[in-house]
């Protein structure tokens, strides 16, 4: 079968990850997963089965590894471009393994750019996030907003990550040129509910325990913090539906496929909209109609109180826009847990 070209998924078992590998079938590529499986379940590979009626190679690789990774390289031979997803993302264990963190975040990107650039595959889309601007001093952020000193090691990691696509762009030495998607908060699950958000352990992200306490997984979810300076007091984030994030991806492979690109250029993914913590707890209790068990409790340390994108380059340049809103990513998260709890 004749595909747009085959990409190369790191991390393509992962939660952002499953949903790209299916987004880009559709849109008619040939991925290729790499997943060492440390946050993510094989599970996830037959969800994206069931969805696309396709199985796709799956490598069980660290893409730490070099060699391992450029096995990869020969094997599968006409690689067009790499999604590279894989990276370790709990903020608060960052702060307490922070080696951790940039022998795997920093350590895969470099050995993944050594192997791309061995390898002659130029084109690549990298995960940043809009952890990147810290606490920004002016809304919506924009990607011309001042890059903050990060406030925690996972935050570096992408800073550094960025600085390095930077470097590699400015050299001159190299071919490769790389679109960094700053995600903001991703959310939602798959409309068919076979893939969505697996998170290992306790959930440090706030959707994936509200829909666990509303399950009866967790007691109650503790809002942390009404005493911001926002309109109800708690903290403002920019939800954006994961399969909208996925779509990103396929439009920042085109462009980089058809030479659009230049040799390194961020964009800002999200939706455009803050929404507070409260806001997202109601949507979500009219959305479902289920009655969730919350308490307001202390803010959590490191918290930002407002950030929201400025989406004017992503929508104009890449051509992206979202389609999907704060009630269709909380209702397709919710089917996705009802579904885990089913197929247990
Ligand atoms: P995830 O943990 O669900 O997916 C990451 C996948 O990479 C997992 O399947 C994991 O097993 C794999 N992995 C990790 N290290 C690896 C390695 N060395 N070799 C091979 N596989 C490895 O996380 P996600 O939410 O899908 O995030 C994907 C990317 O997006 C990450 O880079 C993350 O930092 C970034 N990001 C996530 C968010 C978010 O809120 N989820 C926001 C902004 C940016
Ligand atoms: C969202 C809001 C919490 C849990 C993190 C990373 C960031 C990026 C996205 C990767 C906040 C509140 C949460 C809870 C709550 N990841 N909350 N009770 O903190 O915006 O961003 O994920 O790059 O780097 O820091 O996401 O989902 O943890 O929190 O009240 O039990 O929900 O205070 O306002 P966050 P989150």
């Amino acid at each position: 079968m004749e595909t747009k070209g085959k990409i190369l998924v790191t991390g393509g078992a992962g939660y952002i990850g499953s949903h790209a590998v299916v987004e880009l079938f559709e849109a008619g590529y040939e991925p290729v997963i790499v997943d060492n499986f440390v946050n993510s379940k094989e599970t996830a590979l037959k969800g994206i089965a069931a969805i696309t009626q396709q199985e796709f190679p799956c490598y069980r690789i660290d893409c730490t590894d070099k060699q391992a990774l450029q096995d990869v390289f020969r094997k599968e031979q006409d690689i067009t471009g790499v999604i590279h997803f894989a990276a370790y993302k709990a903020v608060g264990e960052s702060v307490k393994e922070p080696l951790k963190y940039y022998h795997n975040n920093v350590g895969s990107l470099i050995t993944l750019l050594q192997v791309m650039e061995e390898f002659g595959v130029n084109n690549l889309v990298f995960s940043s996030s809009c952890t990147v601007y810290g606490i920004p001093d002016t809304l919506p952020v924009t990607e011309e907003t001042p890059v903050k000193k990060a406030n925690s090691p996972y935050g570096n990691t992408k800073q550094i990550c960025e600085d390095i696509l930077t470097d590699l762009a400015n050299s001159g030495s190299s071919q490769v040129k790389t679109i960094a998607l700053r995600y903001f908060n991703p959310i939602g699950a798959h409309s068919s509910a076979q893939i969505g958000e697996l998170p290992l352990g306790v959930p440090n992200n706030l959707v994936p325990f509200i829909t666990q306490t509303a399950i009866g997984i967790r007691e109650k979810l503790t809002v942390f913090g009404n005493d911001y300076d926002t309109p109800d007091g708690s903290n403002i984030r920019d939800y954006i539906h994961v399969v909208d994030l996925a779509k990103a991806h396929v439009v920042a492979i085109d462009r980089l496929i058809q030479g659009k690109a230049k040799a390194i250029e961020m964009f800002n993914i999200g939706t455009g909209r803050g929404n507070t913590v409260l806001e997202v707890v109601n949507t979500f209790e009219k959305v479902t109609g289920q009655k969730l068990n919350y308490e307001i409790g202390p803010r959590r340390l490191g918290d930002v109180p407002a950030i929201y994108a400025d989406v004017t380059k992503s929508t104009q340049e890449l051509g992206f826009k979202t389609e999907l809103g704060l009630e269709e990513a909380l209702s397709s998260a919710w089917q996705w847990e009802v579904n885990l709890k089913n197929s247990l």
